[in-house]
């Protein structure tokens, strides 16, 4: 089995910033216990200071979340706390994250201030919060772009402070994998007390390395991964959480796991696309519509032979529906005759061949031929057929 990785779940909080994908109350405890069934081990509920639907919203998963801890976001700023901690003060297991920027860009162009000064204000902050609770997560803001020696001294500082998690967002998803990775490894051989926490790899996708590098940042040290669902987020998203987790199960040459019931995954993909109102497309690893469907002919001949030739996760695995072999102009005889026999109808080869013949003229028009379309081709074809 080997390391569990912690799966940290943001769709509520980093995810439900996206412009559009604001939730009502209901909606958000929808997801929430979707979330706590899927068996993620943290909800990020909610930035509690934000707004007072907000706090409403992050107190009431609070209230209802059997399994997982509930997480409030905060600044590095006193009444944030507060706020966060009131918030969060009916879940079984309460977690404040708090943070500050650590990058030369936001410690001087964004705070405007010293690098000591960001240093000092993050240990209070994690002292602060330990006021209220135990499980303090600390995010040092766009450590991707952060010098690995002052990131070393921020993380030290906050565990000696009392931090129980320390959280590397690579904020502006710029980090290759090969980096992120060294971030992790440089923080694990150079920080006094980094055995005792967790640390959580949080990424962003505007390279279209996220996944990438929160599996790096695992393989070097990580032990949480922030992410979520269908991977919505800021910009081009954060991590998504269906793929780390499909990673981790099917790499069984990693001796990693996580809590995730993964035949859950479309399903709960699905309530968060219609909730949020943010289609999948149809591409997207794991749960895009078309994540197991085979329309070439070489494909399809090779799937029909064997499904391990053309895909590498069992469907049944993430709750999908089943493998589908779609007809189009690109499909071979071999597909058309399975979705004919499939349809109840049995052709000699002849046959066969000459409906092919009948079925590419008709896919070069229509593009996708759908059972409708073949039934009508095959049952005129065949009286022809029969009747000459
Ligand atoms: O991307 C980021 O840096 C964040 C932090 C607030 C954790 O979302
Ligand atoms: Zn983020």
């Amino acid at each position: 089995m080997g390391q569990k990785v912690k799966i940290f779940d943001t769709t509520l909080r980093d995810g439900e910033q996206v412009p559009g994908c604001q939730l009502n109350k209901d909606d958000k405890l929808n997801v929430a216990a979707a979330l706590d069934k899927l068996g993620v081990d943290i909800i990020e509920a909610g930035f509690p200071i934000s707004s007072p639907a907000d706090f409403d919203s992050v107190k009431s998963i609070a209230q209802q979340t059997e399994n997982a801890s509930v997480c409030g976001l905060t600044r590095a700023i006193e009444k944030d706390i507060d706020v966060a901690a009131e918030a969060i003060k009916p879940a079984k297991r309460p977690r404040i994250h708090t943070g500050i920027g650590t990058s030369d860009l936001h410690v001087f162009s964004k705070l405007r201030t010293t690098k000591e000064d960001v240093l000092e204000r993050g240990v209070a902050a994690v002292k602060y919060a330990k006021k209220y609770v135990e499980d303090v997560e600390f995010y040092a803001e766009d450590a991707g772009r952060t010098d690995n020696e002052f990131l070393a001294r921020v993380v030290e500082a906050v565990i000696k402070a009392g931090a129980t998690v320390i959280n590397i967002p690579d904020t502006t998803g710029y980090c290759l994998p090969n980096q992120f990775g060294a971030k992790i490894k440089y923080l694990k051989e150079n920080v006094t007390g980094i055995d005792k926490v967790d640390i959580a790899a949080h990424c962003h996708n505007d390279l279209g390395l996220a996944t990438a590098n929160a599996i790096s940042a695992v393989q070097n040290g990580a032990t949480q991964v922030e992410c979520t669902i269908n991977g919505i987020g800021e910009r081009a998203g954060n991590t998504s959480l269906e793929e780390v987790v499909m990673i981790i199960k099917q790499h069984e040459d990693m001796p990693f796991y996580t809590g995730v019931d993964t035949t859950m995954l479309t399903a709960v993909s699905h309530l968060v696309e219609d909730k949020m109102n943010m289609p999948v497309q149809a591409n997207k690893a794991i749960v895009g519509a078309n994540a197991f469907a085979h329309s070439s002919g070489i494909h399809q001949d090779g799937m029909l032979k064997n499904r391990q030739n053309y895909e590498i996760i069992d469907p049944a695995l993430v709750g999908a529906s089943g493998s589908s072999i779609v007809l189009t102009a690109r499909s071979g005889r071999h597909a058309l005759n399975y979705r004919i026999e499939k349809i109840g109808i049995k052709l000699n080869k002849q046959q066969l061949d000459e409906v092919y013949e009948q079925f590419l003229l008709m896919a070069d028009e229509i593009s996708l031929v759908g059972d409708d379309e073949l039934k009508k081709l095959v049952a005129d074809y065949v009286v022809t057929n029969i009747n000459s």
